[in-house]
């Protein structure tokens, strides 16, 4: 018998429903807020906001795609978390209604987590997903991990960012070159014009499989800084090479970790994941460095790399499989973890 869960994400700034059958997807729709652009980062009032307007709508255009009615949903899984809490409360609200409304159970997800499975969702373009065990590489605006992934619903994270994330290390740093948020595919833009090796920035030292960022946000915002002081038009005479320069740091702080942590747990089955692994020069970079010796790597569809509620959706079938149902008085949680 076929499965069909309706998933909901609201962690951060986008609003998402998406429906799986099995784990096909049939459905995937995505609000993204634009009243956080000129802020330049996230007003979490603003975004909560802006769920409550975007949830009814969303979901409704969700089943239409589908081409299922409510009454077909056998499931209804959200973010529990990590995230916004007000973000968060809109999500977990509409969900406890609609839940009870039809009379099915509930499934809390972990945003995290669910990053991870959207190697397991069936669309028309899907590859072939990682076998277990398998490192992935999550990074986005909020987290920078390594995960070593047993199965599915079984995850442990071997590294994560002391500090900064990935994704934010993008966004301050495209700040500093005076580009619109969130910066970092527009980085990625400009990297595309310039040349990485033009300048050169102190990579951090940190044990085992863990990240730093802050440091290199510093040290690239006081290199500008002595430079515009010596010629004011620096940041326009170079804007692509410091993109390109800046993308490069990021992308060879994460790698030399992944390519650490693979040996040292033996592990040749690599994916990446979450909003950074967008990252072009990212997305090359691993598929060179992991191309022989028997190495395989997992790179997620762009329209899956962002927060999405496919990915909540999938991460929902695996848990309904085992019956891990939650109930009408959860709440949601600023921070989670798995
Ligand atoms: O996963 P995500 O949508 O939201 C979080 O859970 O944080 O990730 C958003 C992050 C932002 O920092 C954004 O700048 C970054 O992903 N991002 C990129 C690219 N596309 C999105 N960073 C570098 N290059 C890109 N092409
Ligand atoms: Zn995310």
């Amino acid at each position: 018998m076929s499965i069909t869960i309706l998933g909901i994400e609201s962690s951060c700034d986008d609003t998402s429903a998406a429906v799986v059958r099995d784990r096909a997807l049939l459905s995937n729709v995505i609000a993204n807020q634009d009243v956080h652009k000129e802020y330049g980062g996230v007003v979490p009032e603003l975004a909560s906001r802006a769920h409550q307007q975007n949830i009814i709508p969303v979901v409704d255009l969700a089943l239409k795609r589908a081409g299922v009615a409510a009454g077909d949903i056998d499931a209804v899984a959200f973010t529990r978390g990590p995230g916004l809490l007000g973000s968060l409360l809109v999500g977990t609200s509409f969900v406890k209604g609609f839940a009870l409304s039809r009379k099915i159970p509930m499934i809390e997800v972990n945003h995290l987590q669910a990053h991870v499975l959207v190697h397991f969702i069936v669309s028309e373009n899907a590859k072939k997903s990682p076998d277990f065990p398998f490192l992935c590489l999550l990074v986005s605006g909020g987290h920078t991990q390594l995960v070593l992934v047993r199965n599915y619903l079984d995850m442990e994270i071997i590294g994560t960012t002391i500090d900064d994330a990935a994704g934010e290390a993008f966004d301050k740093c495209a700040k500093i070159l005076g580009l619109p948020y969130p910066g970092g595919p527009y980085i990625d833009e400009l990297a595309g014009d310039g040349n990485g090796s033009e300048f050169s920035f102190n990579k951090p030292r940190i044990r085992n499989f863990d990240y730093s960022f802050s440091g290199l946000k510093t040290s690239f915002l006081y290199f500008i800084r002595d430079e515009l002081r010596k010629d004011p038009e620096f940041i326009k005479k170079h804007r692509a090479d410091l993109a390109a320069s800046i993308q490069k740091t990021i992308v060879d702080i994460l790698i030399e970790k992944l390519t650490r942590a693979s040996k040292s747990y033996g592990i040749k089955e690599i994916a990446l994941a979450g909003g950074v692994s967008a990252n072009s020069g990212l997305r090359r970079e691993v598929g060179k460095r992991f191309s022989k010796d028997g190495y395989h790597v997992y790179i997620p569809e762009f329209r899956f790399t962002t927060d999405n509620a496919a990915m909540i959706a999938i991460t929902g079938f695996f848990k309904y499989q085992l019956g891990q149902f939650t109930g009408q008085d959860v709440t949601p949680l600023a921070r989670m973890y798995f």
